[in-house]
């Protein structure tokens, strides 16, 4: 039997944007593997809901949604002190609060710009260097287990262009930026690892409109091999394995999970007319 397991063993994870989606999957299965989770986004009923659907069916100290804005320094820290307050330290930060945007290039204000960048570069950046903080007090992580880490949800738009989604797709680029940079100088420096995930095309808050203009989504499925969106627990299974013992020598990786959108060159399309965006 392999000693590597996709097991946690009570650690703490805080997924921003944890409420919904793609980190709302996360969070779920982190939990379902034995971590404890901090959630947290802006709107306190989605961070209502979020306690009722993670916390059902479970013991009673393993969840705790909070209110968070990832575009605010003090309220990064007021999460990770709340999870170090609740449940007596941090071992995992999942960067996934995510803000999208589509609208042609030039027409592009200095506030959208702004907002894109701080919801989707700038707050993962203070989250990460607030995340390092604290583990750094706590000394060094228990190394037979998946050890400190923190996984970036980068975006396929890291790696090549959309039309008119450019602010989206420069913030994610620099996200994957600075999850190879940290991952180059934090492992030995404080034992963090630091890895992304690139989610391809899932139907969510965030994009279900931008899916669904023109003929995008039509497009879309006509160049992914697998023929449909993803789901989001479809996404989560891939942040489980890079924060668990099994991913403990992963680092600086950004894992694509987009049914083959990205290494689609020509295939045979069966794509019919009536899938769903
Ligand atoms: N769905 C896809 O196809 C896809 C593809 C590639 C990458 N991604 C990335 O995956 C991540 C999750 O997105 P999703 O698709 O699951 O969309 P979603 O359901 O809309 O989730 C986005 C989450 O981010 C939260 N959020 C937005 N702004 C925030 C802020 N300033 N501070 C804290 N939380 C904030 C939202 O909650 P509140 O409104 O309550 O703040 C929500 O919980 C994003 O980073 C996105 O870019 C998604």
């Amino acid at each position: 039997m392999s000693s590597l397991s996709f097991k946690l063993n009570g650690e703490v994870a805080l997924v921003t944007g944890g409420t919904s989606g793609i980190g709302l999957a996360i969070a779920e299965a982190l939990l379902d593997h034995g971590a404890k989770v901090v959630v947290g986004s802006r709107k306190a009923e989605k961070v209502a809901a979020a306690q009722e659907q993670l916390a059902a069916g479970r013991p009673d100290d393993v969840v705790l949604a909070t209110q968070l804005d990832v575009a605010d320094r003090v309220s990064i820290d007021n999460a990770l002190n709340a999870a170090v307050d609740t449940f007596g330290r941090i071992d995992i930060l999942i960067n996934c609060a995510g803000a999208n945007l589509k609208k042609p290039t030039l027409d592009v204000t200095e506030d959208e710009h702004k907002w894109i960048f701080d919801v989707n570069y700038f707050g993962p950046f203070y989250a990460c260097q607030a995340f390092a903080r604290k583990v750094i007090s706590q000394g060094p992580a228990d190394e037979t287990r998946g050890g400190y880490s923190i996984v970036n949800v980068c975006s396929v738009t890291s790696f090549f262009g959309l039309s008119e989604v450019t602010t989206y797709a420069g913030s994610k680029g620099a996200l994957l930026a600075l999850t190879r940079q940290l991952a180059v100088e934090w492992p030995q420096h404080y034992g963090i690892r630091v890895n992304g995930i690139a989610p391809g095309f899932v139907p969510a808050d965030q994009n279900r409109q931008i899916l669904k203009s023109g003929d995008r989504g039509r497009r879309i499925l006509e160049n992914t091999p697998m023929e449909r969106f993803g789901t989001p627990d479809e996404i989560a299974g891939a942040v489980v394995y890079l924060v668990s013992p099994a991913g403990r020598f992963v680092n600086g990786e950004c894992i694509n999970i987009d049914g083959g959108f990205m290494i689609n060159g020509v295939s045979d399309s069966t794509w019919k007319e009536d899938a769903d965006a």
